[in-house]
């Protein structure tokens, strides 16, 4: 594509994947995952959540990469650049980032504060009820979340690669080691890990429904930032060197490890020290926001004064982590603003992260209780309503908007040529997008079964959410996707591995806006 290279853009392919899953792995795997699994059924959540990951967070995310790759360019000129219709596209990556950055900065403030308190007495740590009472204050987590902000902020002015690059090369293995290590101890407790890896592992798909399945697909898009513009901008900082099909596939495998080995920590530790948690009615609260900062500092407390240094080390980790989030949320945002608004960068950086913190106020004290729980949306808490309506409504549309837009726009020719995705296939590798075996596979998951999956079950979930008005019996809606994805798996099989010629004109195969000679090339290898 562009001979110059950009100056900010990531040097290697490692570089890039760690600076990726820098931003994937954050506390979508740490807290969300492991609450939403108590919510829907363990296994059964766990198992829908792959399935999720496979057929649509991979294609996704190598779709949304391609974008920006192809356009090195921020999301809006990313879609413009696809087609010169799509730009409003683009405004869901606004959006979205800041709506997510008002509460993810508030549980970046829950962090920072479990990791200045780790010294506390072991009473203290061990207590439940401790993490109730501090975000039931309205004044400490707002403390925390402004410094959570002003730090998001301070790294921001230091630029992509400094910033980021840097710190995920050093942080992403660092943490996961830490995880590990905690999931090990965990393991070890002895008596009642049975039971909390029983509970984990067991799948119940009563709690499921398809209220889950949504939710597991909201999971996947947030947990590998989908969806939202993010891995736009982040393809943006690529060059051709770099292979974006290993690259998707490493950082979807490296987040969802990240994911499971947290759910074993928690799940262990729940079982050994509130076994009855999994009855009705315990301290713990499952199934809600707080479970990760409930848990794990009994774990911490149970190691004595060695846990206080490992609490230290999880939860500053971890906010690292949140923070190269946050950045770069924020650096979509801002990207936007100082592009539409002409300003400077620093000023655009501060504005935003001010806006966000005024929001995120409300959110604290909607979360915790203060003023008694009257600060709802909707009747929820403003933190599960921002983050409901941004994983299941606001992301799927936009990872959808990505698949339909690399399945759809980039190749020129009539309609009934590019129904066929092997037409699709070649006009992407056309415009340099190389995916070796798995580029026809890739084909007809983007232009078909991705963005399908992704709507019906969309659809079902709504149907499901709003239950009154659903019909009583959704198992026909089981049999309406089992056959879908048995259909998507026949046409894969039939065109990556069967269908070899493809049939149209050589003249009008290719007209793509940039033909290069690699075409001939191209319709010879096609054998
Ligand atoms: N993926 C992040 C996590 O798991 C959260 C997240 C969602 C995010 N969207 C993002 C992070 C955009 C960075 C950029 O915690």
């Amino acid at each position: 594509m562009s001979e110059t290279k950009k100056k900010n853009g990531f040097a290697s392919s490692i570089g890039f994947i760690l600076a990726a899953a820098g931003s994937a792995v954050g506390l979508g795997n740490l807290w969300g995952f492991p609450y939403k699994t108590a919510k829907y059924g363990g296994a059964a959540f766990v198992f829908v959540y792959i399935l999720c990951v496979l057929f649509i967070g991979v294609v996704a995310l190598v779709a949304e990469v391609y974008l920006g790759r192809r356009s090195h360019a921020n999301t809006i000129t990313a879609y413009k650049k696809a087609n010169k219709n799509l730009g409003w596209a683009g405004m869901l990556a606004v959006i979205i980032p800041t709506f997510i950055i008002c509460y993810y900065s508030v549980l970046g403030g829950w962090t920072v504060r479990f990791s200045v308190n780790s010294f506390q007495s072991n009473e203290t740590l061990s207590n439940a009820n401790s993490f109730g009472s501090f975000i039931s204050n309205p004044y400490t987590p707002v403390l925390f979340t402004a410094i959570f902000l002003i730090m998001a902020a301070l790294i921001i002015m230091g630029g992509v690669k400094e910033g980021i690059e840097k710190a995920s090369k050093v942080l992403m293995p660092a943490l996961f080691i830490i995880v590990v290590l905690i999931a090990v101890y965990a393991l070890c407790l002895g008596e009642g890990v049975a039971e909390g890896l029983n509970f984990y592992l067991n799948p119940d798909f009563t709690k499921l429904g398809f209220e889950g399945v949504l939710a597991a697909m909201g999971q996947a898009f947030y947990s590998l930032s989908l969806g939202m513009g993010i891995m736009i901008a982040y393809g943006s900082y690529t060059g051709e060197e770099i292979k974006i099909g290993k690259s998707a596939i490493m950082i979807c495998v490296f987040d969802t490890l990240v994911a499971l080995i947290a759910g074993l920590a928690i799940f262990s530790s729940i079982g050994h020290f509130n076994p009855d948690a999994f009855k009705e009615g315990s301290g713990v609260a499952l199934q809600s926001v707080g479970l990760m900062y409930q848990t794990l500092p009994q774990v911490f407390a149970s190691l004595g004064g060695v846990g206080k240094v490992v609490s230290f080390l999880f939860f500053a980790m971890v906010t690292i982590a949140a923070l190269t989030s946050v950045i770069s949320l924020l650096e979509v945002a801002t990207q936007f603003v100082i592009q539409k608004f002409k300003i400077k960068r620093r000023k655009a950086t501060l504005l935003l992260a001010l806006i966000c913190f005024i929001v995120s106020i409300p959110v604290t004290w909607s979360v915790g209780g203060a003023f008694d729980g009257a600060i709802t949306l909707f009747g929820f808490d403003m933190l599960t309503f921002f983050d409901e309506i941004t994983n299941t409504a606001l992301m799927p549309v936009g990872a959808c908007i990505s698949c339909i837009t690399i399945g759809w726009f980039i190749e020129k020719g009539s309609f009934k040529q590019r129904m066929n995705p092997m037409h699709t296939y070649r006009a992407l590798e056309e415009d340099g997008l190389n995916l070796g075996a798995t580029g026809k596979i890739f084909a007809v998951m983007v232009k078909y079964v991705t963005p399908i999956l992704i709507m019906l079950l969309e659809v079902f979930g709504i149907i499901a959410k709003f239950g009154e008005y659903a019909p009583k019996n959704l198992n026909f809606v089981w049999v309406i996707l089992g056959a879908t994805l048995l259909m998507a798996t026949g046409i894969i099989v039939y065109f990556a591995f069967f269908r070899n010629s493809y049939t149209g004109t050589n003249e009008d195969e290719f007209l793509l806006e940039k033909p290069r000679d690699k075409t001939q090339t191209l319709s010879a290898q096609n054998k």
